[in-house]
């Protein structure tokens, strides 16, 4: 029987072969899964023996993330603000650093009671909507996805967490036909430059949809598209936030300025980098 030692060992050392940074953590993880162990079990346990059938699902999952596929994909979840969120090649795998973008929102909240209407504008697994009205237990939200795919994961997302009665999710193009106002409105729209897409880590070029990563030329082409529907359907305090890549800070900045917002601070993510752009309408 295979011990689970060895087998991390090995698994490790062929991830690592294959350019995966942080092997040992994604054998512990695979394993676990395989196995039906918790992560926790298999790092303390590595005397312990795998069956035959548990190794060779084991080594399929093995195989499977040396294709370069997200481990969080091969699992079928990740974690984002402390919930757990079914994930999918359909949806963006939610970031940690947009959990920033959550923040932000909830620091901007005068009252977290109150009857808030929140809308996220390419909603993918749900993940920021979801978190907001995890924390706000009053609010409603809508969430709006240009793909049926992505939607469905939300949806069952928000059952999953028991917010299905407080979300609803819709297909559209950005705030096309919408009606507001809306005090919270969100965003996380692909923001990657079209020309650098390709060259992304093969996790996120392979297997992450293209319509959640493409950008446009200069990676700005959603902002273009949203900020006029951000101002029309905010109502008057409401408060504005939008995830952006690496250097677009003043350009998202100055579109948010430019269509009224006032109050516009840029927050960083876990590497300092500005990450969130926040405005209110004034
Ligand atoms: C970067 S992902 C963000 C997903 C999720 N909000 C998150 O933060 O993990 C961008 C999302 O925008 C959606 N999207 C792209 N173009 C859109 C459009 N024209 N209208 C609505 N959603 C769109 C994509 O399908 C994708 O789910």
């Amino acid at each position: 029987m295979p011990e689970i030692g060895a087998l991390l060992l090995d698994a490790t050392r062929r991830l690592k072969q294959a350019g995966i940074e942080g092997p040992r953590q994604d054998a512990v993880l695979l394993l676990a899964h395989a196995a039906g162990l918790s992560p926790d079990r298999v790092r303390l346990d590595s005397g312990g023996v795998l069956s035959p059938e548990q190794a060779a699902r084991f080594e399929a999952l093995v195989q499977r993330r040396i294709d370069r596929e997200p481990v969080s994909q091969i699992l079928g979840h990740r974690e984002f603000w402390g919930l757990d969120f079914r994930v999918t090649g359909d949806v963006l795998d939610p970031r940690p650093d947009s959990e920033a973008l959550v923040a932000g929102v909830l620091a901007a909240v005068a009252d977290r009671h109150a009857a808030l209407r929140i809308v996220d504008f390419g909603t993918g697994s749900g993940c920021l909507l979801l978190s907001l009205l995890h924390e706000l237990p009053r609010a409603t939200g809508l969430g709006v996805d240009a793909s049926p795919a992505a939607l469905s994961i939300a949806r069952m997302n928000a059952e999953a967490l028991g917010l299905g009665d407080r979300a609803e999710f819709r297909q559209g193009d950005w705030g096309a036909g919408l009606d507001g106002p809306f005090d919270i409105l969100i965003s996380n729209p692909p923001y990657i430059e079209t020309a650098v897409v390709p060259g992304l880590a093969p996790e996120v070029a392979r297997y992450e949809p293209r319509l959640a990563l493409d950008g446009g030329a200069d990676g700005l082409a959603a902002y273009r598209r949203l900020v006029p529907d951000l101002a029309r359907l905010a109502g008057v305090g409401a408060v504005v936030a939008v995830e952006i890549g690496m250097g677009q800070d003043a350009a998202v900045s100055a579109l948010l300025a430019g269509a009224g917002f006032a109050d516009i601070v840029v927050l960083p993510d876990l590497a300092g980098i500005g990450r969130v752009v926040t405005g209110r309408k004034s």
